[in-house]
């Protein structure tokens, strides 16, 4: 008698693609409640079609005798997005740009496919999420229309595998990836399983095949990519498109490219008529800063390998009544906390029974600790109700002993500084050795805390 094999089900956590036999109120991986969802899978079918496709039957060959093309990048046209790759479209490589809905990814894809079939290169758009007129509509209003550029709307991965194999595309937009559904398997499109499935599918073609292929890819409200953690592991670059949905402006960040560096950034602008570049994103962050006004203070971080200054602002006042509130946007809170102690201890002021609330203005995030001096003394500032003297930037680490340590890329920092027509500029005196070019604007090298505000108030 022959035992029928029974549909395998499992449960599958939809934060983080954590299997298990039975549902479970609380993921043990993720710690998430209530992300456990039922799937059937079907027997293994995906690693079967994967053997034999060329990938993974291929013989090892010395290192030495690879030849590479010299011109293996393509250029979009639009620089910022082609930066942020490492400097352009990469053959066989696959891109996943996440962000939250309405954030402006579909804009920004359309426009990059424009600019790469204004250079003559066919391109499939397939999506999941609009009919082809609304694309068309979409494309009208961006200007963005040309005959190299195909758009279907398609949601299984098998058909869309077949359409790249008769048209034969340049490059391959998929969007978004929680839409796609592979027949293989029986869950929902957007299941952590499907997502999965789909996204091993499309990168296999896209290794094979050497076509370069974008995902769109939906954020979850915590940030992360929905979807399974191992999609990210997946692809070769991820890229954030971020920015606040009140602010027009845009910034798109490569969180892993093995391709380029990451925390590479390009900044846009959303208008009427699309995304903008924006080649000087400092001029901008800075175009509404009031001037004389306590508790505003210009720095520089470095993103990626761009010098951009932006404006941290800190309010300082007398908490009411219980544990004074602490409110920080765009830096990291448990820094803000730690200077806000070495403040209190070396230079003894007592913030402790005030609200602090800290900004960076524009919407933009800075993690780099060469800002510190730049909280510091904004809170500092705000505190005595002094104006920070026109003209002058503040950069630098802070230790825990009220030492300001070196920065990196100073020379670059301070190339910014001037352009944007700051005249003075505190530093960390370590890292004046790291200058080669003698600037004009004066540098005033620290090594104290206590020096900062002697330099500033
Ligand atoms: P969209 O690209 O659809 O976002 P996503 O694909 O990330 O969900 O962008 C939608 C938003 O962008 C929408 O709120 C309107 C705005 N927008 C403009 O301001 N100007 C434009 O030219 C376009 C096309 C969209
Ligand atoms: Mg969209």
């Amino acid at each position: 008698m022959m035992i029928k094999k029974k549909t395998k089900t499992t449960f599958c956590c939809q934060e983080c693609g954590y299997f298990a036999p039975k549902w479970l109120g609380r993921c043990p991986e993720c710690g998430g409640w209530d992300c456990f969802a039922e799937e059937r899978t079907a027997p293994l079918t995906g690693p079967g079609a994967i053997s034999g496709n060329g990938l993974f039957s291929a013989q090892p060959v010395p290192i030495d005798s690879i030849v590479l093309d010299e011109d293996s990048r393509t250029s979009t046209g639009i620089n910022e997005f082609d930066r942020v790759l490492g400097g352009g479209v990469i053959q066989g490589s696959l891109v996943l740009i996440g962000g939250d809905p309405g954030i402006g990814k579909s804009t920004l894809i359309l426009q990059v496919i424009h600019g790469l079939s204004s250079i003559n290169k066919k391109i499939l758009y397939v999506s999941g999420e609009e009919s082809i007129r609304q694309i068309k509509m979409r494309s009208q209003r961006l200007n963005a229309s040309s005959p190299g550029m195909l758009v279907v709307s398609e949601i299984d991965v098998d058909a869309i595998l077949n359409m790249v194999e008769s048209v034969g595309p340049d490059a391959l937009v998929i969007d978004s990836i929680q839409t796609m559904f592979s027949q293989d398997i029986s869950s929902a499109p957007g299941s952590v399983s499907q997502v999965r499935e789909s996204t091993m599918k499309l990168m296999l073609m896209a290794k094979r095949s050497g076509i370069p292929t974008f995902l769109i890819g939906h954020v979850t409200k915590d940030g992360a990519i929905a979807g399974p953690r191992v999609m990210e592991h997946m692809v070769d670059t991820v890229l954030y498109f971020e920015g606040d949905q009140n602010h027009e402006f845009r910034i798109l960040r490569a969180v892993k490219n093995r391709f380029g560096s990451t925390n590479e950034i390009g900044v846009f602008e959303m208008k009427e008529n699309g995304l903008a570049e924006v080649p000087n994103p400092s001029a901008v962050f800075l175009a509404e800063r009031a001037a004389n006004s306590p508790g505003s203070v210009v720095t520089s971080c470095i993103e990626g390998t761009r010098p951009i200054l932006v404006e941290i602002q800190a309010l300082i006042s007398s908490a009411g009544f219980g544990t004074p509130r602490r409110t920080v946007l765009g830096l990291d809170y448990n820094r803000v906390s730690l200077l806000m102690a070495v403040m209190e201890k070396k230079l003894g002021l007592n913030l402790a029974g005030h609200d602090i609330f800290m900004n960076v203005t524009g919407g933009v995030k800075v993690t780099e600790p060469a800002v510190d001096l730049g909280i510091v003394a904004a809170v500092a500032s705000s505190f005595l109700d002094k104006p920070i003297p026109e003209g002058m930037i503040a950069i630098g680490e802070v230790g825990l002993s009220g030492e300001v340590r070196g920065v990196s890329h100073l020379e670059a920092r301070v190339a910014e500084v001037r352009k944007m027509g700051f005249t003075k500029c505190i530093v960390p005196k370590t890292s004046l050795k790291q200058l080669i070019n003698k600037s004009d604007i004066e540098l005033v090298g620290i090594t104290r805390l206590a020096e900062v505000m002697e330099n500033l108030f």
